[in-house]
């Protein structure tokens, strides 16, 4: 019986058939009941077995995900963080400029990081109000409008090369439940803390990242799903492992991959789909957060700071209003074997993370903890 509810916002829990899987596979791996000689870490990322591996991974990506054929799926390592680069790498013109929705600290981060590469704008910002909420489209200033940097070429009307935005924000726990549309450039999305947590119309993205270490994996593979007809914009002279085509084109081994992050990928992508696929793990966020979000909408001691409407499904945000009340539940949750519960150390407060992997009894046990708990 599971002891402990590890509620960390990543690396996270993974679910126990796959950690079941690992620890059965660590002295040989099986690859579809063949013993390989050896563990997953010590086989040839160019043998036969890894490469089917990694096919395999994909194509139950693309299923989940329903990606459309003009997608290209890559393996790429360097985290979200390699990405906040990689991104303006590739797709930001040397005459335009990128787009920045800022609903919290990493979609913050990513525009620093863009803004070392060329032009950003910044749409909107919900920094002033505490990233309570993601900025209404109404709202957003969009390139056209405020950059005048490229007016001599573009006959005043300065282009966007991208728009983007971070679809769940993980510190602040704020969530896009429905993708922006009607853009002036393609949707590039950072889901790393979201993602296979619901559906996603890929088809409406021009590119969409994922750092493994939340929903999906270990820490050590991002997942970047990224349109083909963006790929022909990288200049030449761009790190090899950060160039969205040449990684590509070589089936993400260009040079050798995170081979362990992305075999226990590639089993929680089956237990995904053995599981009833992105509708069900979208049903169990629902009831999950539903049934926190109403303890603490219920509770005369905490409340959750987030606008109703952007509440996350995975990450939820909650405080006492009183610090010191803060940590004295967070280590009567322990106590009770409640892990990680301590807000981002950039907000304080609670925060409890529930991916794909958390059991509704995971959610149980802290909502009983949130009753019973009285502060000294
Ligand atoms: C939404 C989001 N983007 C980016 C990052 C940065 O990821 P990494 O540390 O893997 O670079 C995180 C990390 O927690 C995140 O939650």
């Amino acid at each position: 019986m599971q002891k402990t509810f590890n509620f960390s916002p990543g690396p996270a829990m993974l679910p126990a058939e796959v950690i079941e899987q690992i620890r059965a596979d660590l002295p040989e791996w099986h690859w579809h009941g063949v013993g390989q000689g050896a563990s997953v870490m010590e086989v040839s990322h160019r043998g036969k077995a890894f490469e089917e591996l990694i096919a395999e991974a994909e194509a139950d990506l693309r299923e989940l995900l329903a990606i459309p054929a003009n997608y290209k799926v890559i393996f790429m390592q360097g985290g979200a963080w390699g990405q906040f680069a990689a991104v303006p790498m590739n797709l930001l013109r040397a005459d335009e400029t990128a787009d920045y929705l800022v609903s919290g600290g990493w979609s913050k981060s990513a525009s620093v990081e863009a803004a070392k590469f060329g032009a950003v704008n910044v749409l909107a910002s919900s920094e002033s109000s505490g990233y309570t909420g993601v900025p209404v489209k109404n709202d957003w200033k969009s390139t056209s409008a405020i950059n005048k940097r490229s007016a001599h070429i573009n006959n005043g009307i300065a282009l966007s090369s991208y728009t983007y935005v971070c679809s769940n924000e993980t510190v602040y726990g704020n969530e896009i439940h429905s993708l922006p549309g009607d853009l002036p450039s393609p949707l590039v999305v950072d889901a790393s803390s979201h993602f296979l947590s619901r559906s996603m119309d890929v088809a409406a993205c021009g590119l969409i990242y994922a750092g493994a270490q939340k929903n999906i994996g270990p820490a050590g593979v991002t997942i970047v799903i990224v349109r083909e007809d963006l790929l022909d914009r990288a200049p030449k002279n761009i790190p090899s492992v950060f160039h969205y085509k040449h990684m590509a084109a070589h089936g993400s081994l260009f040079n050798t991959p995170p081979v362990f992050a992305i075999y226990a990928t590639a089993l929680t992508l089956k237990w995904i789909k053995a599981q009833g696929g992105l509708a069900e793990m979208e049903r169990r966020a629902i009831e999950r957060s539903t049934m926190l979000y109403d303890a603490i909408d219920a509770s005369p001691l905490f409340t959750a700071p987030v606008a109703i409407a952007d509440r996350s499904r995975m990450n939820v945000v909650f405080d006492s209003g009183n610090p010191a009340i803060d940590t004295e539940f967070v280590k009567f949750c322990e106590a009770r074997g409640l892990m990680s519960l301590r807000g981002h150390r950039v907000r304080g407060g609670m925060r409890a993370s529930i991916y794909n992997a958390m059991p509704l009894t995971g959610v149980e046990a802290l909502v009983a903890a949130m009753r019973e708990f009285k502060p000294t």
